[in-house]
């Protein structure tokens, strides 16, 4: 199994529910790579997609434990059971989060990194580079 993460430079990957800094290529990345595939994600990083939605034209595989219906995923309240709903796909990635990768690690086969030269101080506000950082 792989995983997709975006690093900054001290290897964090966000804070507070959220990323910081995003870039455009990378999301493409993103997008090339999970294409198709399975994902597996923690419910509070699916709080943190577009609208809180799964992605659309991947299987996504949301991690959760409490007792809920996710429109358009499937829902696994374990380690285990993620990994049982993925073995049904040829190809499957772990987009996070924190937590998630944690568990997950020692499944992995292959992780891609995208390591961005940013660090930042958070609390200053939620998002204190992104209008600033384009590519
Ligand atoms: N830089 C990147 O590439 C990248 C990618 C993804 C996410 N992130 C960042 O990662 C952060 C979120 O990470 P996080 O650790 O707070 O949250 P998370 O891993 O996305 O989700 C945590 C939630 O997953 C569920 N969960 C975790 N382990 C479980 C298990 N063994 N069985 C059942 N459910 C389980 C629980 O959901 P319930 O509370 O519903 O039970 C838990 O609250 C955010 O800041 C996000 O932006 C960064």
């Amino acid at each position: 199994m792989e995983a997709i993460v975006a690093v900054f430079s001290d290897w964090g990957i966000g804070s507070e529910g959220t990323q910081q800094v995003v870039l455009k290529a990378d999301r493409a990345h993103f997008r090339e790579l999970t294409k198709d595939a399975a994902v597996i994600v923690g419910r509070r990083t699916l709080a943190d997609f577009p609208g809180g939605k799964p992605l659309k034209g991947r299987s996504n595989i949301v991690v959760t434990r409490q007792d809920i219906a996710i429109e358009g995923a499937e829902v696994a309240h374990s380690t285990e059971e993620a990994l049982s709903l993925a073995a049904k796909y040829p190809r499957t990635l772990v987009i996070g989060g924190a937590s998630i990768y944690r568990q997950f690690l020692p499944y992995l086969d292959l992780v891609h990194v995208t390591q961005m030269r940013a660090s930042f101080i958070l609390f200053l506000n939620r998002n204190p580079f992104a209008h600033l950082i384009k590519e």
